[in-house]
């Protein structure tokens, strides 16, 4: 049984997904179980992940993380999601990006989801 908005991936090929109709089955990509990715909160080592939120004068700004995450082809963040008051927005980087994604949005909930290629899935 999936629920919205989790998401899942194949280990063997690298596909990611994100449930949008939560249904019974099992989620299955080259013949095998997708993994359901859950937020990691707490960051250890030298690498930062766990986002940092700041308000701007038109909305928000997500940075990964305390010290800004690399940005290299083989390690980097692929997208920041946020969560604001229900609603979801997303934007996916280049490893030539700056870690960090702004939004313009005024909410009074905010959540914020990110992808790191090489460490998963992170959130607050
Ligand atoms: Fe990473």
């Amino acid at each position: 049984m999936t629920e919205q908005n989790q998401i899942y991936k194949c280990n063997v090929c690298g596909n990611i997904v994100e449930i949008l109709h939560a249904g019974i089955g099992q989620l299955v990509c080259c013949k095998k179980p997708m993994e359901l990715l859950k937020e990691k909160t707490q960051d250890v080592g030298q690498e930062k992940h766990v986002p940092v939120i700041e308000k701007t004068e038109t909305g928000i700004r997500a940075k990964i993380g305390s010290v800004p995450h690399p940005m290299e082809e083989k390690h980097y963040i692929e997208w920041i999601e946020i969560i604001a008051d229900g609603k979801f927005y997303r934007k996916f980087l280049k490893p030539t990006d700056k870690p960090e994604a702004e939004f313009e949005i005024k909410a009074e909930k905010i959540e914020v989801r990110e992808y790191c290629n090489l460490h998963g899935l992170w959130g607050t």
